[in-house]
């Protein structure tokens, strides 16, 4: 191994740049040159690569989004994307990759290496969906925002006596939600992975609160309660009641209730700003992890948090694994918050 080039692929994570960081200076250190591969895997599609230095990444440990920027590339889902990846590698001399992104990036990571190009992946995302890892890079920063961002809305909801419907970005997946209304005591919080009953789980509960003296509310929702996905066990419930999105639930919860009601639907916002301590650290430490990993010959890995410790397991193995929501946690959220 002479050269290892890096990239950042699918939705960005705050701390990709903290793992970019990592992998040149470890690589460099090791004595390996760096190539920094741009917008994923459509980069190494087209070509688009710089070499990476031990200044190019001064100064991004702090930063959100990423330096070598990140794409969703269709072509390379492709057997001809991939072909044509390949050549790019052996045009810049790149003997390995180290891949930072989800789970559909591990699987080009796993495409690439059965093209022999190895390659080991980080997982990177706010989602913390990925089936083999307990954390993802971003997931701690994204779960802040969403802290912060609430408690900026308990003071308009309480002064005006509301209730906030709050839609918490996380794709198919609820760990942002149900860490963030742990944090922040909502008063309901629905995920797509467990079912619910809009008038057991949400009419009644914010009556009963109001019985108690409570006087403004927040509601939490994932996005995906919203998706027509497989994982969703909420669509078709939501659709039979007309409700397609946060505004169409907060003015039901309205009409049902009589408390005046208003979405908040935070999205990309949740992707940004300056990674937190955890995330930096969880970046850093995989990113040395990875190249070290390549530097002895080990590929079709990806760096994994199992029982509190960072691992490494095989890319395909990893993807079959499952991450069964945690329902008993969120049905401790559910109990506390009235
Ligand atoms: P994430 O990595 O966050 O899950 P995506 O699912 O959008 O995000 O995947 C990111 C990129 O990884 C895709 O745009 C594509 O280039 C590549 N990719 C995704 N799925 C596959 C697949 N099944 N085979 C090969 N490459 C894939
Ligand atoms: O996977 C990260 C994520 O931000 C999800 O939470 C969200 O559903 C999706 O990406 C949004 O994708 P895009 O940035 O392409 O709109």
């Amino acid at each position: 191994m002479k050269t290892i080039g890096i990239l950042t692929s699918g939705g960005d994570s705050q701390g990709m740049n903290a793992a970019i960081r990592a992998v040149t200076r470890t690589a460099l250190n090791s004595g390996f040159r760096v190539m920094g591969i741009r917008k994923g895997y459509l980069g190494l599609i087209t070509g688009d690569i710089v070499e990476l230095t031990a200044t190019s990444v001064s100064d991004i440990i702090n930063r959100g989004g990423t330096m070598l920027r990140s794409a969703r590339c269709l072509e390379f889902k492709e057997e001809a994307g991939v072909l044509q990846a390949v050549e790019t590698c052996k045009k810049f001399g790149i003997d390995g990759i180290v891949v930072i992104g989800g789970d559909g990036s591990f699987r080009g990571a796993r495409d690439l290496t059965l093209h022999g190009v190895p390659c080991v992946a980080i997982p990177g995302t706010i989602d913390n969906d990925i089936v083999c890892s307990e954390d993802t890079i971003g997931f701690d920063t994204a779960l802040n925002i969403c802290i912060d961002l609430v408690d900026y809305l308990r003071d308009t909801s309480a002064s005006h006596n509301r209730c906030s419907v709050v839609q918490i970005m996380g794709r198919n997946a609820g760990w942002v939600t149900l860490e963030a209304s742990l944090a922040t005591g909502a008063t309901v919080t629905l995920v797509p992975e467990v079912a619910f009953d809009f008038h057991a789980d949400v009419v009644e509960k914010i009556k009963k609160g109001q019985e108690l003296g409570k006087d403004y509310f927040i509601v939490m929702v994932s996005e995906g309660i919203f998706f027509n996905v497989k994982s969703n066990k909420n669509y078709e419930y939501l659709q039979s009641l007309g409700i397609n999105n946060a505004a169409d639930f907060a003015k039901r919860i309205e009409e049902e209730t009589g408390i005046v009601s208003r979405e908040s639907v935070f999205g990309h916002v949740q992707r940004g700003g300056s990674p937190t301590a955890h995330d930096r650290i969880l970046a850093t430490t995989m990113g040395k992890y990875a190249v070290e990993l390549l530097g002895q010959g080990i590929s079709n890995r990806v760096i994994v948090v199992r029982d509190g410790k960072i691992v490494d397991l095989d890319i395909l193995e990893a993807l079959s694994m499952e991450k069964p929501f945690d329902v008993e946690r969120l049905q401790m959220a559910n109990m506390l918050n009235i």
